[in-house]
């Protein structure tokens, strides 16, 4: 495993929609791999592979309760609203309140490609809003309500 280069904002790969993974060989399982390390190495609880460069649809999340990876992911329902703050590894030292269901089920593939459905509330429903939204290029400052004032 290794750690790759997060990109940061401003950085165009960031605002680009990435493709779904067609092929689920070792160089995904790799990438995945590498993902969770970087994210682990800088705190973090979500990273898509825009984040370290990569196009592709292909997520990782961990809020505390173990490693999540998500493939080809979509949102198939939604619930609730919550309101909390919110930061990106892609936005370092950036926080701000941000809108979200309070609960989310998302259809995706794993590293094999076999199809699974995960739910999750609040943190986690949170973390799969954001992270999915960098797979169509966006980031979440573009949601932010209020920003924290430091
Ligand atoms: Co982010």
């Amino acid at each position: 495993m290794a750690i790759r280069e997060i990109r940061e904002k401003g950085d165009e790969i960031l605002y680009m929609v990435c493709k779904p993974v067609k092929n689920f060989d070792k160089k995904l399982g790799i990438l995945l791999d590498d993902m969770y390390e970087t994210m682990k190495s800088k705190d973090g609880v979500g990273l898509a592979a825009p984040q370290v460069g990569i196009l592709k649809r292909a997520v990782v999340i961990d809020v505390g309760d173990g490693k999540i990876e998500l493939v080809n992911p979509q949102i198939i329902s939604s619930s609730g609203t919550q309101i909390g703050n919110e930061g990106c590894l892609s936005v370092p030292g950036v926080y701000g309140e941000v809108e979200r269901p309070n609960e989310v089920t998302v259809r995706a593939q794993n590293r094999n490609g076999e199809f699974f459905e995960i739910s999750g509330k609040e943190l986690l429903a949170r973390a799969f809003c954001h992270e999915l939204e960098h797979l169509e290029g966006k980031l979440f400052l573009d949601r932010v309500i209020r920003f924290e004032e430091n």
